[in-house]
């Protein structure tokens, strides 16, 4: 885990927050890689959760919402952890998290075993709306981006004239106070979601539980995490919220342990029914055939795009020795990301830099696929060094113009460039006129 925090912020995927003023615990900034790796992963999920289906349509819910919402959720009521405080040390612990010596919990800070009681500790963040700062203007950052999903139901519902089973996807940042923020992003504080709320008839529910959850799986494994990285958690009923009938948690195995990528839960008809007690306005669907007004019930897939972020950085890291040109040994750092989800898709290249030709070419080339996908165009150090450049950010294809491509060695390969792949480091040509199509093939 060190390895791969150090190289995401070596390389500019993540950076903590606020940096030079000592950071911010569990908030994170995304750098120039990092930012298109989360941009990567959230158009996949939007065209395979919402623009591939004609049963799925987007909302962007505001983050800030009437008080109510949270009332009628049960949030205010009942959204926190067990926290407890260490007497020695002072500092503030999740209760459920802490290590046992002989059988009794014990502070992981300072080793205390003198603790207070746990007690329950809300993880909304509060805050003011206009200004006054008093109870009537109290709300809450949102913690989850499924509520304005369900508030917004009816009107969702009206528009997009949608027959069960429909969905409604959002994709959004999320705020909780964490007792303890850790594992670098995994658990943060500001976070993001991407979460679908699939509406069905009561009947409907176990079947849709089961079905999401296949679908959850195949999208995993096409971002790149392979079966074997990926564990399902059955939640056995007991442990399951009172309103659910189901949920399954898809893990994933991180370096720091297995651990929850997203979960998938059957939440029954408990939501929209708490949202139509608490604000009086039906929250129902008529149902044509048999005339009928319920209360659709609900699956929920519910993703972190964070904890996925950081899941495709793990799976990808590799070290491999390989031998250099002049026959030396020496260790190569490569992010194998599937092409759909690298931050970069292809590097551009001029053998060197000292021919005009040559730069003119490579730049024209550069020029041909850059409004298509992220491009990066290098010119500096010796070949061999940008390629290792571009591995290590998982780059999958490096395309080099050379003497052959401006026809100095003759007409039989002018207008190529060679093309190579990052993960065998194996090299073809490749017609420039054929580049889009290649790249847009890997990428589909
Ligand atoms: N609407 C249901 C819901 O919010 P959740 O299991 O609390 O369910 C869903 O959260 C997903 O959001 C998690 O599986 C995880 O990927 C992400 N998530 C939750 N808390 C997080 C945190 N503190 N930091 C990063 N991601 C988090």
């Amino acid at each position: 885990m060190e390895k791969i925090v150090s190289l995401c912020k070596r390389r500019g995927f993540v950076f903590q927050t606020s940096e030079i003023y000592g950071g911010l615990n569990g908030c994170w900034d995304y750098g120039p890689l990092g930012v298109e790796l989360k941009r990567n992963l959230k158009d996949f999920w939007w065209r395979r959760m919402v623009r591939e289906r004609d049963d799925v349509v987007g909302l962007d819910g505001s983050i800030l919402m009437n008080r109510q919402v949270w009332q009628a959720s049960g949030h205010e009521a009942t959204f926190s952890d067990p926290m407890v405080d260490c007497r020695n040390c002072k500092s503030r612990l999740r209760a459920d998290q802490l290590p046992l010596k002989n059988d009794k919990p014990q502070c992981p800070v300072c080793g205390s075993q003198d603790l207070t009681e746990p007690r329950a500790f809300n993880l909304m963040f509060k805050t003011y709306v206009g200004a006054t700062e008093d109870d009537s203007s109290l709300t809450y950052l949102r913690p989850e981006t499924a509520q304005s999903i369900f508030v917004q139901f009816r009107n969702v519902l009206e528009v997009s004239r949608k027959k069960l089973p429909f969905g409604i996807a959002q994709i959004g940042k999320a705020f909780r106070n964490e007792i303890n923020p850790r594992n670098f992003t995994f658990r943060s504080r500001e976070f993001e979601q991407m979460e679908l709320e699939y509406f069905c008839r009561p009947e409907q529910g176990p079947e849709l539980l089961e079905y999401w959850l296949g679908e959850r799986l195949a999208f995993y494994r096409n971002i790149g995490l392979s079966d074997d990285l990926l564990h399902v958690h059955k939640i056995p009923p007991e442990e399951c919220a009172h309103y659910s009938k189901g949920t399954y948690d898809i893990e994933f195995r991180f370096p720091f342990g297995v651990q929850e990528l997203e979960g998938v839960a059957y939440r029954t008809d408990y939501d929209l029914k708490q949202h139509q007690e608490f604000s009086g306005k039906p929250l129902t669907y008529f149902d044509e055939e048999t005339k009928q007004h319920f209360i659709p019930h609900v699956v929920e897939p519910s993703a972190g795009v964070d904890r996925t972020a950081l899941a495709l950085i793990c799976a990808a890291y590799d070290e491999e020795t390989v031998t250099d040109e002049k026959g030396k040994a020496e260790t190569r750092t490569v992010l194998r990301f599937h092409p759909r989800m690298a931050p970069v898709k292809c590097g551009v290249f001029p053998l060197v830099k000292n021919n005009e030709r040559l730069v003119a070419r490579a730049r024209e080339v550069f020029g041909l696929i850059r409004s298509r996908m992220q491009v990066f165009y290098d010119e500096s150090g010796a070949i061999g060094r940008r390629y290792r450049r571009q591995d290590e950010i998982g780059t999958p294809f490096c395309v080099t113009v050379d003497f052959d491509t401006i026809g100095e060695n003759g007409p039989a390969n002018q207008d190529t460039v060679t093309i190579r792949y990052r993960d065998s480091m194996k090299q073809d040509r490749l017609a420039i006129k054929d580049i889009p199509a290649f790249l847009a093939q890997q990428l589909e």
